[in-house]
């Protein structure tokens, strides 16, 4: 990922940080999950940041953040290089505007009583842009690019097919024309088959409209297909991130190393040892002292337990490892 903020970032987020308070049980009081513990990277237009890491580990928290549905416990968001945080009411209403979000589930983020061309239309009806005519007009435009028919316009939401409704949900997340689309695992309950045309598309749009995408998936297949830049994240934090070759070709975090061992490839040159990671992801509510991988890390030595590695490299490539970064004599050697 480019990191140099001079090439004006579309999305640029500083340290971002979600707290929960989450209730101990009857008489034990509340405790904290960090479940953003600290984010930081930015994006370019037309250009896609994959987010990776297992279950829980923060990434539709952050997709919350970045769509603005809440707002973080610390840290900054920056849309086209405005503050969220600092925006009045009228500025944050039009950032809002500029990314918007397609969930997993196509089934869920669609109104069953509402018709397709009234579910596109609404963003702009919300908005007060445009005419009813134009409205219309607009949606059917839109249908046509998300390669529909101008007569599903007037069809419900259960008379197409899972592919159908994803190609409906990224419509209606186009039609305020967004700078950038977080896209929450979009493909995940979607059949094999139908998952690479739903790419397809967004590939296409993306070159069409020059929207960025926020790209979260827990497939490390379909993230090689799609990424300009990968984010691997661990535990709320990002432990390595870079361009998606530098990352897939010669990941230097052990936890990415893990991650993509775990992923069959056709390319016998590309075959790795399967590293089988031991113990279970932590409780973000008991995060480890250190680095919050070292309780799984087959690496791991003293300092990790004490001090908890900050992302550093060059080249775009940036991981947060002392094994990496300051490695002891006993790894160096
Ligand atoms: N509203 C909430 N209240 C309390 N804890 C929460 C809340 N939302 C998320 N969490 C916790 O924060 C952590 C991160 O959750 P999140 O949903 O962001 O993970 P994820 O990476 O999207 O996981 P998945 O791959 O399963 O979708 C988890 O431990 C989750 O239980
Ligand atoms: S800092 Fe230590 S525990 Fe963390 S990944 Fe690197 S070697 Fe492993
Ligand atoms: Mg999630």
């Amino acid at each position: 990922m480019n990191t140099n903020t001079t090439i004006s970032a579309v999305l640029e987020a500083r340290d971002l940080r979600r707290n929960y308070a989450v209730s101990r049980g009857w008489m034990k009081g509340t405790a904290t999950v960090q479940a953003l513990a600290g984010v930081s990277f930015s994006v370019q237009a037309g250009r896609t940041l994959a987010v990776v890491g297992e279950s829980g580990c923060g990434k539709s928290t952050l997709a919350r953040l970045l769509t603005m549905i809440e707002s973080p416990t610390a840290g900054q968001l920056l849309i086209d290089g405005k503050d969220v945080a600092h925006a009045d009411a009228a500025l944050r209403q039009s950032l809002r505007k500029q990314i918007q979000i397609v969930f997993q589930n196509p089934y869920g983020s669609l109104n069953p009583r509402q018709t397709v061309g009234n579910a596109l239309m609404e963003p702009l009806l919300v908005n007060g842009l445009g005419d009813a005519k134009e409205r219309e007009a607009q949606a059917r435009a839109m249908l046509r690019q998300v390669g529909l028919r101008e007569e599903h316009f007037g069809r419900y939401p259960h008379m197409f097919s899972g592919g159908q409704r994803q190609r409906i949900a990224i419509a209606r997340a186009l039609m305020l024309k967004p700078r950038v689309l977080v896209l929450d695992e979009p493909v995940s309950a979607l059949d094999v088959s139908i998952r690479a045309q739903v790419l397809n598309l967004l590939d296409d749009l993306q070159q069409a409209l020059g929207v960025a995408y926020i790209f979260i998936s827990h497939d490390l297949g379909v993230v090689r297909h799609v990424a300009d830049d990968v984010m691997v994240m661990y535990l709320g934090r990002c432990v390595e991130q870079g361009a998606r070759d530098a990352v897939f070709d010669n990941p230097q975090h052990p936890y990415t190393k893990a991650l993509l061992s775990a992923t069959p490839t056709v390319d016998p040159a590309m075959r790795r040892e399967r590293i089988i990671l031991k113990g279970e992801l932590p409780s973000p509510i008991d995060r480890p002292s250190g680095c919050p991988f070292r309780t799984r890390c087959p690496l791991a030595f003293d300092r990790c337990t004490k001090e908890e590695p900050g992302l550093q490299g060059q080249d775009g490539q940036r991981v947060a490892c002392w094994a990496v970064t300051a490695p002891p004599l006993s790894i160096a050697a």
